[in-house]
Order: structure tokens, then sequence, then C-alpha cells
């Protein structure tokens, strides 16, 4: 889907990127991770062009970058950036209505799709569509760029950050949320952070970068529970796996055995389930049919679950 071999990039005799090779699947959320520096929003422009790459190849859906022209390369990608970047002096609905304008759609159409999209993303289209971007909170600003970003269908989803500049809250909301839409859509996405439990909640499979290159690529489990190197192990830190747990259903460890007390939340992840489970002192807790054991999780964190 997007392929990327052996990539460089020179910033005026900066080495930025020293030979990246990757490839992402198609309907996958692939995640950029690493230390501020390390190349991440350098790569994710790569793809777009938004930067010219030294050396390598590139390839979006079979074609070499070279051979698209960069405008429709563009179209063919929606790009969130942490400041939103929306354009101050729109409202919302022109905002989201940017690349569907470029592409000539029919004002019904635009005004639909503007409406779908700010349902999507869980802002109620009458209050939101004619507010300016400086009315808007950040957090609802960042769903804005979000749906700016869907509006016109993209297949691929560039997301440099999108949520850092949020409130620790509101950002686990919109990562949540975001999660649900990416279930539902599908969309090919190229996600950079340098925030670890974002990146395990998150991501399909999970690239971790360093001074421009690649160090390990791997889904959350394997990055987490068999890191290459002191790099990745320290990256993480002692704490990894109960980010890892973060990105857990618990019901979907569900055991039948039923047990006395409060179940937890429909959407409780394991992390909130193990925390549960040391505030009671229990070593298995009530879901709102069966339970789940500490055992089912130390399971998943051997590898022994299928
Ligand atoms: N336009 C530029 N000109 C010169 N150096 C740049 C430019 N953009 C980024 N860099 C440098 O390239 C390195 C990687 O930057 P970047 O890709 O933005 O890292 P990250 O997104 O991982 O924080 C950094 O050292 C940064 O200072
Ligand atoms: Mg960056």
């Amino acid at each position: 889907m997007i392929r990327l071999i052996d990539v460089y990039k020179d910033y005026e005799g900066y080495e930025a990127v020293k030979g990246i090779s990757i490839e992402v699947k198609e309907g996958e959320l692939y995640v950029l991770l690493g230390p501020s520096g390390c190349g991440k929003s350098t790569t994710l422009r790569l793809i777009n062009r938004m930067v010219e790459r030294s050396s390598g190849d590139i390839f979006v859906e079979g074609e070499h970058v070279d051979s698209i022209q960069v405008e429709t390369l563009r179209k063919k990608m929606g790009y969130v950036i942490q400041s939103t970047g929306l354009f101050p002096h729109m409202d919302v609905a022109a905002n989201i209505a940017t690349v569907p304008h470029l592409l000539k759609w029919d004002e019904k159409r635009i005004r639909e799709r503007n409406r779908e999209m700010l349902e999507l993303v869980g802002l109620e289209p009458e209050v939101y569509l004619k507010k300016l971007p400086r009315e808007l909170s950040g957090g609802e600003a960042q769903r804005v760029g979000v749906a700016r970003a869907l509006a016109a269908d993209p297949h691929i989803l560039l997301m440099d950050e999108p949520f850092g500049a949020v409130d620790p809250i509101s950002r686990l909301r919109l990562q949540k949320e975001f999660k649900e839409i990416q279930k539902k859509l599908k969309k090919t996405v190229i996600f950079v952070t340098h925030d670890v439990e974002e990146a395990l909640l998150l991501g399909d499979r999970i690239c971790i970068m360093r001074d421009g290159i690649v160090v390990q690529e791997g889904t959350p489990e394997q990055v987490i529970l068999k890191p290459e190197d002191q790099f990745v192990e320290d990256f993480f830190g002692k704490e990894g796996a109960l980010s890892l747990l973060a990105r857990f259903k618990a019901r979907e460890y569900k055991e039948e055995l039923k047990v006395q007390g409060e179940p937890l939340a429909d959407d409780a992840s394991l992390k909130e389930a193990l925390s549960e489970m040391i505030l009671r002192g229990e070593d298995r807790v009530a879901l709102n049919s069966g339970s789940i054991s500490l055992a089912a999780i130390m399971k998943l964190i051997r590898g022994e679950h299928t």
C-alpha cells in the first residue's frame, strides 16, 4: 500500500533520515514512534512530498510517488497535524469542505458530507458548523482537524502528533474515539507520535525510530515483550507492560465464572481490570457477565493467548 525503500533525507548536510525501508499494509494503523528529532515528521512528509527525499524510492498504492502529480498525491491523503492547521478565518463547515471544494463536489453533497463528518467525530452539526476555529477548545479543534482530513474519503491518512497539544483527559478520549472511527473506516493510517501509551493503544504495528533509522518494527506485543535492544527497552520503560494492557478490552478475555462485587464497565481495559484487582485485593473481578482473572492477564503478557 505504502512502501519506502532505502529512503534518505539530507537537510543541507544534516541527515535526518538514513535509509528507511518500511511497508504499510492496506487498512493498517502504522505508528512511527521515537524521541523528538529522530525523523518521524520528515518520514511522514516524504510520503506526500511536502519534503523531497535525497535518495531511495517511495510507492503509494503501487505507483512511484515521482510518477504522480503532487496535487493528485496529496488529494489521496488526509493530513492531520498537532496545531490542526485549521484556516482561522473560515468557519468549521468551510474548513471541513476544503478538499471536497478542490474536487468540485456540488454544494448539496458538501453540506451533507460536513454534517456526516461532524457526527462521526462526535460534534453536533447544528452547534459547530458555523463556529470559527478560535471559538473551539483544543479537543474540538482536533476533532474538526480529523473531520477535515476524512472529508473527501481519502484511502490514506497521515497524522503527525494529532492529539499532542490537548490536555491528557481530552487526549485519551480522542484516542479512544479515533480508535473506534478507525475500526469502522479502516483507512491506511501512518500515525506519528513520541507518546508510548498512544502508540500502544492505537497501533496495529509500531515502528520505533532513533536518529533517522528504524530500530524495531512489530506489533505492540512484540515490541513490548521482545524488545530487540536496550534502546527499545528503555524507551518503553518499566511500565511498558501496563501500557500494553490499556490496549485490550477486559471483556475480550472474559471467563464464564461468576464472582461477587461491582462489575467493571463494559469497555474497561485490562489495565483498568488489573488496577481494580489491586484495589480490591482480589485476583478476579466481575464483568457484566462472567469475570476476568489475573491468570488471563498473565497469559497475555507471556504471549500464550491465542
Ligand atoms: N526543514 C529542515 N531543515 C533542517 N533541518 C530540519 C528540517 N526539518 C527537520 N530538521 C531536522 O531533522 C531532524 C528530524 O526532524 P523531524 O523529522 O521533525 O523529527 P521528529 O518529528 O521525529 O521530532 C531534526 O534534527 C530536525 O532539527
Ligand atoms: Mg515531529
